[in-house]
């Protein structure tokens, strides 16, 4: 069985325990190390988005990795970077699609087209991307590509701050505040029972996340963890899924609630 665990390097904990979780799973494991134009808007942070590829290659190559594949943007998109399949709109006009527009399409097509170049049978993907991950599973559904769709727990630091590639844009003063953004999730996960207020919850996180020094909230909602629909009520497998901003680096991150 052929792994392809597709990333945009910078590479940290969270993406190598992909690549374990692969190398146990599967007899080869492919890794892509490609920045993705069509999922970056105008403006947003391609240009100075980390690369340090010799890293890259190493953490792959100790961990097990037998091919990265490292394409050029040309051999992704020789017609030129643009978003040829678009995201299932039910799944992908929330959340980070509402306030990142297209950045989704570019998303299904670069893994779309990652799998036709690389025809893994299991493709990793981590939770700390939930949206993203729920989408990907639908393309590949709705494709009907024969290509099974994983998705693996947020790998954190000790604070419970979400690995991401953009930590590394913070400075040290945004660090410190940073891990309330999961302390904030983690409190609305426990307090979330049969007949909360679940719009009065989440006014009073994004309101904390203010407190403590979140620049802007993109949004802090409780959604259902499979449709990615608004949760109106309390029950099983909800979700609670945060973006907000500290300076110029905008953090993502999710918690399951109410017992999913
Ligand atoms: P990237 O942000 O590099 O992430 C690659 C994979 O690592 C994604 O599946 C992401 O969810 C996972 N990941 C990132 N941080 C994680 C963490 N803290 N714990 C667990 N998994 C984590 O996501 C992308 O790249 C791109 O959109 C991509 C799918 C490669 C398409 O370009």
């Amino acid at each position: 069985m052929i792994a392809l665990v597709p990333t945009m390097g910078a590479l940290h904990d969270g993406h190598l325990s992909l690549v374990r979780r692969a190398r146990a799973d599967c007899s080869a494991v492919v890794a892509s190390l490609f920045v993705n134009p069509t999922q970056f808007a105008p403006g947003e942070d391609f240009e100075r988005y980390p690369r340090d590829e010799r890293r890259d290659l190493e953490l792959f190559g100790a961990h097990g990795v037998d091919i990265v594949y490292a394409p050029g943007v040309g051999d992704v998109y020789p017609d030129g970077p643009v978003a040829s399949l678009a995201a299932a709109p039910e799944l992908a006009d929330s959340l980070c699609g509402a306030v990142r527009p297209g950045h989704f399409d570019g998303v299904v097509t670069v893994v779309a087209r990652l799998f036709r170049h690389c025809r893994p049978d299991i493709a990793y993907f981590g939770e700390k991307d939930y949206q993203q991950f729920r989408i990907i599973e639908r393309m590949v559904a709705d494709l009907g590509l024969p290509v099974r769709v994983v998705g693996m727990p947020i790998v954190r630091e000790p604070d419970g701050l979400a690995l991401s590639s953009r930590n590394a844009y913070l400075s040290p003063a945004e660090r410190r505040i940073a891990p309330v953004l999961h302390e904030t999730l983690q409190k609305m996960a426990q307090d979330l029972a049969p007949g909360s207020d679940i719009a009065a919850a989440c006014a009073d996180g994004r309101a904390a996340l203010r407190v403590a020094g979140f620049d802007r909230v993109d949004y802090l909602e409780v959604r259902d963890a499979t449709t990615l629909r608004p949760a109106l009520r309390h029950g099983p497998g909800l979700r609670v899924f945060a973006a907000a901003w500290l300076g110029r680096t905008r953090l993502i991150d999710n918690i399951a609630a109410g017992g999913g």
